[in-house]
């Protein structure tokens, strides 16, 4: 069996200038809000991430006739021919965010089969606050065995609670009260910029939507959505994955489609280590200046504008290296500190109670053999490596290729030495003999 890896060099000082792909998380509910319509919608600026390419095999799967350019970066989907309303077991396992299209399949169709998107390692991911606003909508849901099973003739509008403010459940909601007669208001919703994102797109295909504070939303169900030209909001966390490497590695970078309203609460604890952050006007172009000795900063996760979950473990690695103890508390996700083991690894010192990290800053990372567990996983143990003294070996980069498209490629331009290999090892990822240089370096 060969395993395929990233090899990653110490590469201090990254400095200079890139662009952002798409958001991933933005993207993904906005291509499923497609099946809303009836016609040709063009996307652009979407990030060519593994991810993608499987909602555009679920929505393929599903009937529409969708063409990407990946160079360009250019999404054409025409819903048109869409004809089924089941979505196969094997694609929704492969990507949770395939939940996504019930919603839309529900209003579009009457019914939909869907499987339990199952769980990952950050957590069990369950759909409870989905099913049960459904059910309040009059959906009927059976499970039936791995499937979930939801017919609808017409839907209800109403208020539908949220006892978190779950992104998903936002999502999946709001798309399916847009083509719901009457008025649905969903209390306690999520207000990330990526579910700001859907609400664009969902007025600009004709949906009345406004948000009411302190936190709803309030739907006006139409008869009918049109298709849509539209150009996906930058990745705010390939931003802190691009700013957090210049911060890491002592250098300095500038990112002018970076949108700073989108990560306040980022910048601010960036600047509170020490790092220089210069924001363009109408807050656009971000410039970070890295402090030549961080400290130690706290953070705790929480929905937006609160600290982002999936910027909470590449931001962990930066503060492995900073001097003081830093707190990290993760609230979102019951399982997202897997990558502690990983930096401890490379010389990390942390100590973990619950969902809490006490890490206590040092002068060295030191590169070794380390596993990818979940794509913000995958982003943290890149910059630990490019940080590190030696070469860092990283297994467990489909998540990688999942979450970005081509990261690398950018931090090998800023100056970064990471390459793909691959290795015919038949011996398990975490195993991959070294030669004896690079052992001595561990
Ligand atoms: C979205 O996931 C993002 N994914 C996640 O990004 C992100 O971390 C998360 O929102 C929080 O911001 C996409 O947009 C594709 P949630 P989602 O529903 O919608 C619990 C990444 O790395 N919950 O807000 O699944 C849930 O278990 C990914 O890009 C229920 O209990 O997140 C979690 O603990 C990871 N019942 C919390 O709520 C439900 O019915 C937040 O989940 C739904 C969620």
């Amino acid at each position: 069996m060969s395993t395929t890896y990233l090899r990653i060099e110490q590469s201090l000082g990254l400095h200079g200038q890139t662009d952002l792909v798409g958001a991933k998380n933005a993207v993904l509910v906005i291509i499923a809000s497609l099946i809303l319509t009836e016609g040709k919608s063009v996307l652009t600026n979407v990030p060519c991430s593994d991810d993608v390419l499987q909602m555009i095999d679920l929505l393929t799967d599903l009937g529409a006739q969708i063409s990407f350019c990946k160079e360009e970066h250019r999404l054409e989907v025409d819903t048109r021919t869409l004809i089924k309303c089941k979505v196969k077991p094997d694609i929704m396992k492969k990507m949770r965010a395939s939940i996504l299209v019930m919603g839309p399949l529900l209003v579009r169709f009457g019914k939909t089969d869907v499987a339990a998107p199952g769980g990952c390692v950050i957590g069990t991911r369950p759909i409870n606050f989905h099913l049960e606003n459904f059910r309040k909508m009059g959906v009927q849901l059976e499970q039936q065995g791995d499937f979930i099973s939801a017919q609808a003739d017409t839907l209800k509008s109403g208020k539908l609670i949220l006892e978190y403010p779950s992104v998903g459940a936002t999502e999946n909601l709001m798309m399916a009260a847009t083509l719901t007669p009457g008025t649905t208001k969903i209390i306690n919703a999520a207000l990330e910029p990526e579910v700001l994102a859907l609400v664009d797109v969902l007025q600009k295909m004709g949906a009345k939507i406004k948000i009411a504070p302190p936190a709803s939303i309030e739907i006006e169900g139409v008869t009918s959505l049109q298709p849509i030209e539209h150009s996906i909001i930058p990745d705010r966390l390939e931003t802190g994955a691009l700013l957090l490497a210049a911060a890491i590695t002592g250098g300095s970078i500038y990112l002018p489609q970076a949108r700073a309203d989108m990560l306040d609460i980022f910048l601010f604890k960036l600047q509170e280590m020490g790092h220089l952050i210069h924001v363009g006007p109408q807050d656009v172009g971000i410039k970070l200046t890295a402090c030549s000795r961080p400290k130690a900063v706290s953070i705790k996760t929480a929905p937006y504008p609160g600290f982002p979950t999936d910027l909470q473990a590449p931001m962990m690695a930066a503060q492995c290296l900073a001097e003081g103890t830093s707190i990290v508390e993760e609230t979102v996700f019951e399982n997202r500190l897997l990558h502690i083991g990983e930096l401890q690894k490379m010389g990390a010192q942390i100590k973990v109670d619950h969902n809490k990290a006490t890490i206590t800053g040092v002068e060295e990372l030191y590169g070794t053999q380390v596993i990818a567990t979940d794509i913000r996983a995958s982003c943290a143990l890149v910059l630990a490596g490019m940080a590190a003294k030696g070469t860092t070996l990283m297994t467990g980069i489909h998540h990688f290729r999942r979450g970005y498209e081509a990261l690398e490629k950018k931090l090998i331009l800023l100056g970064a030495s990471i390459q793909q290999q691959e290795t015919c090892d038949v011996l398990a990822p975490e195993t991959i003999l070294l030669d004896q240089k690079e052992k001595s370096a561990f």
